[in-house]
């Protein structure tokens, strides 16, 4: 096959992004369908491709800080000081939205989600674009969020014009979402940047919603990021105990570990050593839930994290994957 360089990929992409198309992007969390923030039938596109409802808003991605004002009404300090710190990289602002922007974007709200993606390839497609591009995940509707190209094109194959190979994801899980509209800053979706590591840059207290269930962040209903198999998450004690009253339907079964205190020799049983550092762990996590996903197991067991805060992202996609299951459910059964 004929072999383009990246910068005629590059070139390649923008040309399919300003035509309507859409493109596949790479980013540092995970992979974004790309397409012209200002156009209505490429984000028209898009809602149709991943299944999504349109009441789902989008996160318009940035070349630079600079660009906030043609998106965002009212840039308060605390997004120049954050933009500053944390552009680009994995930090999604909520800002109050200027007319324009399209309705479908933003779900018919009147605030707008903005980042500057840190990838290099994504930046540089960007600046040949010249403009916002909106970039859901690129999976299908409460699926997996996608982490490399061959990823995505399970995915969604031949439904998007172009998949932009960047490589596996640096930090492996969604941006964390940050509402700055609305006076107190607000996290509503944890990721890798952490409320402490806000709170240090703006110098004022950061809350956190993201545990309350809010309709218009689909990363917030339970069943969201979800494998096909069925999935736990237990403490390394609960483990032992979970496997051994497990019926001959429920195995082969595979467990994702982290700690050495999941002690477990069973046949029909798998073990899978995770990082026990949560950086390299979110890394991991997408690929190995996929990976595993497909794999001939009635089970994925995964050994409940840290309950630290450089965890949180993880324990709140842990549980999105299990669908809530946990010891206090799997008991009652
Ligand atoms: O890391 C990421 O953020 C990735 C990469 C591709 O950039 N994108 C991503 O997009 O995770 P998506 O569409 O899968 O999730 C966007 C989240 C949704 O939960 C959505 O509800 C929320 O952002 N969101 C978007 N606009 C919003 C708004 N105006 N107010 C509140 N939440 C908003
Ligand atoms: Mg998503």
């Amino acid at each position: 096959m004929f072999n383009m360089t990246i910068n005629q990929e590059i070139a390649k992409a923008a040309a399919i992004l300003k035509a309507g198309g859409l493109v596949a992007l790479p980013t540092e969390t995970v992979y974004g369908l790309g397409g012209d923030a200002r156009n209505p039938a490429a984000v028209a596109k898009i809602f149709a491709v991943k299944q999504r409802p349109n009441n789902h808003p989008l996160i318009v991605h940035l070349a630079d800080a600079s660009e906030l004002e043609q998106w965002a009404l009212e840039t308060p300090e605390t997004a120049h000081q954050l933009a500053q710190a944390f552009w680009p990289g994995p930090l999604t602002l909520i800002l109050k939205k200027r007319p324009e922007v399209l309705n479908s974007v933003t779900g018919g709200q009147d605030t707008v989600a903005l980042r500057v993606p840190r990838h290099p390839q994504t930046l540089a497609v960007l600046k040949a674009f010249g403009g916002g591009l909106v970039a859901p995940s690129a999976n299908r509707f409460t699926r997996v969020s996608p982490t490399s190209a061959e990823a995505v094109r399970a995915e969604l194959g031949h439904q998007v014009d172009m998949i932009l190979d960047g490589g596996m994801c640096e930090v492996g899980v969604e941006s964390t979402i940050l509402d700055l509209s609305r006076g107190e800053p607000r996290i509503l979706r944890p990721g890798m940047i952490t409320a402490e590591a806000i709170s240090a840059v703006i110098g004022q207290p950061v809350h956190s919603s993201h545990s309350t269930q809010d309709v218009r962040a689909p990363g917030m209903h339970l069943l969201h990021y979800a494998p096909d198999t069925r999935t736990v998450v237990l403490s390394a004690e609960e483990i032992q105990h979970y496997i051994q009253q497990l019926s001959a339907a429920d195995l082969p079964a595979v467990c994702l570990c982290w700690s050495d205190a999941v002690h477990v020799q069973h046949q029909q049983v798998t073990i899978i050593n995770m990082p026990d550092n949560a950086k390299d762990y979110a890394h991991e996590l997408y690929a190995t839930l996929r990976t595993q996903d497909s794999a001939p197991y009635q089970h994925i067991i995964i050994e409940a994290v840290p309950a630290n805060s450089d965890w949180e992202a993880i324990r709140d996609r842990l549980q999105k994957a299990s669908g809530g299951n946990n010891a206090d459910k799997t008991r009652s059964k």
